[in-house]
């Protein structure tokens, strides 16, 4: 064989019979050669399992996707390349010309454009409502046959909190599909409700280390076998390399989390009593109105801290710029402390009693708390806020 044919069929490590990497190897190919075509015929036809093309299922990202329905108590996941294409997918599986959606007022800015300058272009339709008006759910659902309930707990950026218990009750009722975007509450959070479809955005705290983008769907195996067959023709997959990152950062998820939480906690005690601080949004606090809700419902109260400062929009934007351990950047549940200030978190596409439901303020920051010391971070944030308030600045 010619070199130049040779290293086109490189010679390949097989490991003796009962031995295997404790860590699994990172299968970075986009085929799978199966042993005749027979055999390629079978797995192709999906009567029988395998692997033959990463598009449609690969090992690393299947490895991630057992882990992550495990975790998560239910029979079956499958990751895509971004949290929102997680939240696409599982909506477009389920949707059809027609179809009416039931979201909140207080739904991530992507999925609420989504359902209405994406799918709405479909024959999609969807009315929000606000998340703690359980009575609007019911008039909502019982005005018009509705296909999908969708929702997330605690919201992006307030920390609201839903009554997962009645959301449950009230759609399967009607007959909806229920959606959550358990992003925030984390991985095994809310496994005791009947919910029908979860979504995560891996990128957060699952990967937890700011380095890379994944989504999941999590559901029941024929759901997910639902979803699979618009993933094969969509093509939302989710990269090998960065399936094998994800598992490797969520060998510390527990600790890290515990630990972001605890810090979190820390913090936002801290904020409440700062004589600059108008309000203070965490469920882990007893003066969050749905703190009972959430210590009944949730594994943990999370990593995000929402903050109303006192004074104008300035103040908090000159608190953004003082701060060195926070990053002004959008997202969370990463290592490193990160602020979203308000100039960069007003909600879009709202009307403006819904922005007033929604209660973002034109003075609210989202601080995403990392692993540093929280003293340091105590210390960071009364320097910062000590600054935006001096005198003549
Ligand atoms: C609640 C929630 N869902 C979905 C997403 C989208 O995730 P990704 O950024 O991985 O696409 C985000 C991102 O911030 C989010 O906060």
């Amino acid at each position: 064989m010619k070199p130049r044919t040779r290293v086109n069929h490189p010679p390949q490590t097989v490991f003796p019979a009962g031995r295997r990497a404790l860590v699994s190897p990172i299968y970075q190919s986009v085929k799978f050669e199966l042993e005749d075509l027979a055999a390629t015929e079978r797995v192709w036809s999906g009567r029988e399992p395998g692997f033959h093309y990463s598009r449609v299922g690969n090992p690393t990202v299947s490895e991630l996707e057992e882990l992550l329905a495990e975790l998560q108590g239910r029979e079956a996941c499958i990751a895509t390349g971004s949290g929102i294409a997680a939240v696409a997918l599982a909506l477009i599986a389920f949707l059809s010309a027609g179809d009416h959606v039931v979201g909140f007022i207080e739904t991530y800015g992507p999925t609420r454009a989504l359902l209405s300058k994406t799918l709405g272009r479909f024959g999609v339709t969807h009315e929000l409502v606000s998340l703690h008006d359980i009575a609007a759910v019911e008039h909502a659902l019982s005005r018009v046959k509705t296909r999908v309930v969708w929702f997330e707990s605690p919201t992006n950026p307030m920390l609201k909190i839903a009554d997962v218990e009645a959301i449950c009750r009230l759609s399967h009722d009607h007959g909806a599909l229920v959606m959550l975007d358990n992003t925030l509450a984390g991985l095994e959070a809310h496994a005791q409700f009947p919910i029908d479809v979860y979504v995560h955005s891996l990128t957060k705290s699952a990967n937890g280390h700011g380095d890379v983008m994944g989504g999941a769907i999590i559901a029941s195996q024929q759901l997910i076998d639902q979803v699979r067959m618009q993933a094969n023709v969509f093509g939302p997959a989710l990269d090998p390399h960065a399936a094998f990152l994800i598992l490797r950062g969520l060998r510390t998820y527990h600790i890290r989390r515990a630990a972001q939480c605890a810090s979190a906690q820390k913090i936002a005690e801290w904020l409440a009593l700062h004589p600059r601080v108008a309000r203070v949004h965490y469920p882990g606090l007893e003066s969050h109105p749905s703190h009972q809700l959430a210590r009944e419902q949730m594994t943990d109260f999370g990593s995000v801290v929402t903050v109303d400062l006192k004074g104008d929009p300035e103040h908090s934007r000159r608190f953004a710029d003082g701060l060195t351990l926070f990053s002004s950047v959008a997202s969370l549940g990463s290592t490193e402390s990160l602020i979203v200030p308000p100039q960069l978190q007003q909600p879009q596409g709202l009307t403006k009693d819904q922005v007033l439901l929604s209660s973002v303020l034109p003075t609210t920051s989202r601080l995403s708390i990392g692993l540093e010391d929280p003293d340091d971070l105590i210390a960071d944030l009364e320097t910062a806020l000590t600054s935006a308030f001096a005198p003549n600045e």
